[in-house]
């Protein structure tokens, strides 16, 4: 499973970047406009650091001016990834942008029958969103799982993408779901790091080894 990080902010993306594990970086209006910063520059600079697929989503709600919108947005890096609502227009801007050759990300999924919809329009990747479901009563991690069935059922070749990730708990679970890829805010993929054990164990590891290399150096 893909790890990408879900966050416009250069500092967290250039950190998790080098950590070794970050594999691609989502955005979305909110949190491009959380930054402060042009969205053209931000998307270009964002690129420079991973080199991996960035989403970038686009404003309009109308067919033809998200089609004009997800061309520029394309034309930023070869990485982009346009971001497209899952609406009647959004998978009509799929369907044309995927024609031309442009990879979409189809998101605010919340349904399988959405999900089958985004594939059929050609989707490069779907993003079902877990912790919206959690947050209104429903099992969002079903979702993922629904989704990964139906796909492999009809041999889909559009990725599912677990978004709105809320806990290191959400990311098993879609690793478990079968989800391509799992999209986090930088808190969630720091707290993945952690293990009360691990702690223990290395501090145990380096209190032996002074003791007796470094309090009573060994002889020979
Ligand atoms: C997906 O790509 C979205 O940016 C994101 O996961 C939304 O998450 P949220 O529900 O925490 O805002």
């Amino acid at each position: 499973m893909k790890i990408f990080l879900d966050t416009a902010n250069l500092e967290e993306i250039r950190k998790g970047v080098d950590w070794g594990v970050v594999d691609g970086v989502t955005t979305n209006p909110t949190l491009i406009a959380k930054e402060r910063r042009p969205f053209e520059e931000q998307i270009r600079q964002i690129c420079e650091i991973v080199h991996g697929d960035i989403s970038a989503e686009v404003v309009s709600t109308e067919a033809g001016q998200m089609i004009d919108e997800g061309r520029k947005l394309s034309r930023i890096h070869p990485n982009v990834v346009v971001k497209c609502p899952l609406t009647r227009d959004g998978l009509k801007a799929t369907a044309a942008l995927t024609r031309e050759g442009v990879r979409v990300n189809v998101t605010l999924c919340f349904s399988p029958a959405q999900a089958l919809l985004a594939a059929k329009a050609g989707a490069y990747i779907v993003s079902p969103f877990v912790g919206r479901l959690d947050d209104i009563g429903h099992t969002g991690m079903d979702l993922v799982a629904d989704i990964v069935e139906i796909y492999r059922n009809y041999g889909f070749r559009t990725q599912v993408l677990a978004a709105s990730i809320r806990s290191p708990l959400h990311v098993v679970e879609a690793a478990r779901a079968g989800a391509h890829i799992a999209t986090m805010p930088f808190a969630v993929l720091d707290k993945l790091f952690d293990h009360p054990l691990t702690d223990k164990g290395l501090a145990q590891f380096l209190k032996d080894y002074k003791k007796a290399f470094q309090e009573t150096p060994v002889s020979g």
